[in-house]
């Protein structure tokens, strides 16, 4: 059976969509996976525990407070059991309070601590879904690497019509089912860096770029996601962590360049999504500067290490992915980059007129010696997926499956 022995934790949270967890139970335990359920007080106002622990087969946890099930399966233990956590249906004010890192409740607590994959399906009315405030929260969940499942569109329980319908449970099951199929990059270890670099002029200038960190954080979650141990080495952003993800932050590009060095050592794949600045002020001056009394300001700026390119210098290196960020000729300047730098593949885009920085979605065009691929518009988290996916490809290709 396909999920035997797969350990499953559902969360169910306060929504009337807690009746059709029942049935995504019985479908889970039909294949043979070991599921337990943690209700919110919530939930229990919807579907009594009773129900979940006659279908699940197991003593269902409400309260963090429960002595007898903390002495059965404290929270850290059932955090630490679970493979998967899929939280559904999941209230507006549960994703809040995950989105938040709330630990008020036995539900978010496991959340936080489990080092498992996390799915959320949300819920709720689609004036509520629609609301910034949710939206926010769920693009934070994104960005961490949690996948969120849905909603989808029709009609609501309250009699509206819309987006924030629960996902059906043969379609959480499917999703679970697939979750388990093949993790490429399982046992591999990936570093990835993001963001931009800054160059300080002096205590209160710099240099920098307009690199968001959103595509490198993205890659760095996607390769979680596909069974690698993961470390993000990360310029100035304010993004959050991906789930499951080492973060390493730094600032300028040689405080990068010796985080990624002693990251990469002995690591199998560096993605270097990071928009490394060229340049640095040749020295920093300790105090602020003032104007030239009309003069021009002259900066010397001096090189900064190609990161990429030490890498690549050394004799046994990691499978290399650059990024291509160019404003024209994108193919061209791409190939050669990809030959001068002595890359294994090149993430090529079009930037500038809005493309590329600062924006959610993004197109690439994949080349490595002898092939090519390109992976149109979508949000940056899906062509994050899609990049791996095709990394892991090319990296298993020239490597086979030895360690
Ligand atoms: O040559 P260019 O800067 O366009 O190359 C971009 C690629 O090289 C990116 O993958 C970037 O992370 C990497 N790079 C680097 N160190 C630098 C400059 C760029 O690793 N100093």
């Amino acid at each position: 059976m396909i999920l035997r022995q797969r350990r499953i934790l559902i969360g169910v949270t306060g929504g009337i969509a807690a009746y059709k967890i029942c049935e995504l139970v019985r479908r889970l335990r039909d294949l043979e996976a070991e599921v337990r359920i943690v209700m919110t007080e919530g939930a229990t106002h919807f579907v009594t525990p009773t129900t979940f622990q006659a279908l699940s087969g197991q003593p269902v946890r409400v309260s963090l407070w429960d002595e007898a099930g903390e002495a059965a399966m404290g929270h850290i233990e059932l955090a630490k059991w679970a493979e998967r956590v899929l939280v559904a249906p999941a209230s507006a004010d549960t994703i809040a309070r995950l989105a938040h890192g709330f630990a008020n409740d036995l539900l978010s607590t496991v959340v936080l601590a489990t080092a498992a994959p996390v799915y959320v399906a949300p819920a709720m009315n689609q004036q509520m879904w629609a609301n910034l405030a949710v939206q926010a929260n769920v693009g934070t969940l994104r960005v961490r690497g949690v996948q969120v499942l849905g909603p989808a569109d029709g009609d609501q329980a309250c009699g509206d019509i819309g987006s924030g319908r629960m996902l059906e449970p043969h379609e959480l099951r499917d999703i679970l089912v697939a979750s388990f199929g093949e993790q490429p990059l399982r046992g591999r270890r990936v570093v990835v860096s993001a963001g931009p670099t800054y160059e300080d002029i002096d205590p209160v200038r710099f240099i920098g770029n307009r690199s968001s960190g959103r595509m490198g954080f993205a890659v760095a979650a996607a390769a979680r996601e596909a069974g690698a141990e993961v470390t993000l080495v990360a310029g100035p952003v304010s993004l959050p962590t991906p789930h499951g993800v080492q973060r390493i932050d730094v600032r300028s590009a040689r405080q990068m360049h010796e985080a990624v060095l002693k990251a990469s050592d002995g690591a199998d794949i560096y993605v270097g999504a990071a928009a490394v600045g060229d340049y640095r002020p040749a020295d920093v001056a300790d105090h602020k500067l003032k104007k030239a009394g009309g003069e021009p300001l002259r900066l010397e700026l001096a090189e900064n290490p190609d990161i990429i390119g030490t890498l690549a210098a050394q004799p046994r290196h990691p499978f290399l992915v650059g990024f291509a960020a160019e404003t024209r000729d994108v193919a061209t300047y791409a190939r050669d980059k990809l030959a001068r730098k002595g890359l294994d593949m090149i993430a090529a885009n079009e930037v500038g007129g809005g493309r590329g920085f600062e924006v959610a979605d993004n197109a690439l065009h994949l080349y490595w010696a002898g092939g090519d691929a390109a992976l149109p518009r979508a949000a940056k988290t899906e062509l994050a997926r899609q990049l791996v996916a095709r990394i892991a490809e090319r990296f298993l290709a020239n490597h086979g499956s030895q360690s």
